[in-house]
């Protein structure tokens, strides 16, 4: 565990400020959860045959005998927070986003605390492969263009479904069945619990087995096979480049289909600054409505240690100051809600939204590829001044109409127009 001392805790204040900036332009509300919960919470969520349920752990009885655990990461503690508040009756998406510390019983070393702290978002409600590369394209953008960070990787999989994981693991058990004298003491327990782990162990011996297993691509039903496909897509057109990892596994059992991870070259053994990916049964697994649901956290010490140094030098410069708010427009009111008519509307619709969030404008935009008076009715609710209207003969001529929702009125401006008519430089 670190005290944050004065002097540092300006930096902490900072890459806080960016998150909660650029969250809010992503259409996220933060959330503040409880530092503890019940024990079973977690055990349910992140699985019994997790090392973060197994081994690491801060569980005690409390005075009254209940069994409680601080909390060793958000994601549970989100999932059960959106059933008991009833979110699931809000228009989709919902969107959260929480700061805070967490707790791992972990073995200490540089990047690894037992004490750290998390930015983390969730989204619920999208089951579309739109909303992870959205989800993607918003962390890459906050790490490279708002805090400057170099050297980071994207690595993405997908982990299957219920129909085509289960035939994929039984190959793989089978294969590393047949190499058990060359896995680590750990591995060989976890070929009975959690073979898929396994891909990611660090361990030599286990990493030479691991480079001829059977690989998930091989056993992908067709649904997740085009949702794959359409994720690395979206990425290609936000312009993010990523490298497919198929041996990238995470910690957590609640993942299905799309994961991800970002790493940095800068941070030794524990290089994963932020990870994430699709939990599409874990909100009904707590007894809500099935609902799916999507999200990343990321650890805030280790991206502070790689903020740039002014003055250079390993150790010896000072990290840059930077301006407080992180960049962007400060005390834009407009909020604007982007929709799309067609497919080519909300292609264009996608990379509009970037832009203006980007530039520091909220924007929202539709998901589920509703009717344009369902779109209008979400925008009202949403509490946009704007609609831009993307599609059909307008958008052909590169051009789109903005409503303005207080008096009505509409203006036709050419897309490449749009972000400044909204924010003019200054
Ligand atoms: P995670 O990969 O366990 O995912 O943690 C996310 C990040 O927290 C890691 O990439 C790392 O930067 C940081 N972190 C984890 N453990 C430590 C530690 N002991 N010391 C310092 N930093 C650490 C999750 O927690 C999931 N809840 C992410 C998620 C959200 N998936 C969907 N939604």
């Amino acid at each position: 565990m670190k005290d944050i001392l004065p002097g540092e805790v300006e930096r902490w204040r900072w890459v806080e400020s960016v998150f909660h900036r650029v969250l809010r332009d992503y259409g996220y509300g933060e959330i503040r959860l409880p530092i503890f919960e019940e024990t079973r919470l977690f055990q349910r969520g992140i699985g019994e045959d997790t090392d973060i349920v197994e081994k690491e752990m801060y569980t005690f009885a409390d005075k009254g005998g209940a069994s409680i655990t601080l909390r060793p990461e958000g994601t549970a503690s989100a999932v059960r927070a959106y059933i008991e508040h009833d979110m699931a009756h809000r228009p989709p998406p919902v969107k959260l986003y929480y700061i805070g510390p967490m707790f791992r019983h972990e073995r200490p070393q540089k990047g690894r605390l037992r004490q750290f702290h998390q930015v983390g978002a969730e989204v619920f409600g999208l089951p579309g492969p739109e909303a992870e590369a959205e989800l993607v394209e918003m962390l890459m953008f906050i790490l490279r263009e708002r805090l400057g960070l170099q050297g980071l990787s994207l690595q993405v999989n997908t982990l299957g479904d219920d129909a085509c994981r289960p035939v994929y693991r039984a190959a793989l058990k089978e294969y590393l069945a047949s190499r058990t004298d060359d896995l680590c003491e750990n591995c060989r327990r976890r070929l009975r619990t959690n073979p898929l782990r396994i891909l990611d162990c660090k361990a030599e011996g286990c990493r030479a087995v691991a480079a001829g297993a059977p690989v998930i691509s091989g056993h992908l039903c067709g649904a997740c096979r085009e949702h794959f496909d359409a994720f690395l897509s979206l990425l290609d057109g936000y312009g993010v480049p990523h490298a497919v990892n198929e041996h990238l596994m995470r910690g957590l059992d609640y993942y299905g289909r799309t994961t991800f991870e970002i790493v940095s070259t800068g941070l030794g053994a524990q290089n994963a600054v932020a990870g994430g990916g699709r939990y599409d049964n874990l909100v009904s697994l707590f007894g809500g409505p099935p609902t799916p649901g999507l999200g990343w956290a990321l650890g805030l010490e280790r991206l502070i240690s790689l903020l740039p140094l002014e003055g250079g030098g390993k150790g010896g410069g000072v990290q840059k100051t930077l301006p407080l708010e992180g960049g962007g427009r400060v005390g834009v009111d407009e909020r604007v809600y982007l929709a799309a008519l067609d497919e080519p509307g909300r292609a264009t619709a996608r990379l509009v939204a970037r832009d203006l969030r980007h530039a520091g404008i909220p924007a929202e935009l539709d998901y589920l590829e509703r009717s344009l008076k369902a779109q209008m009715r979400s925008a009202g609710s949403s509490g946009a001044s704007a609609v831009v209207i993307l599609g059909g003969d307008e958008l052909a001529r590169g051009e789109a109409v903005v409503k303005n929702l207080a008096d009505g009125s509409q203006r036709t401006v050419p897309l490449t127009d749009l972000v400044s008519s909204f924010a003019p430089p200054p």
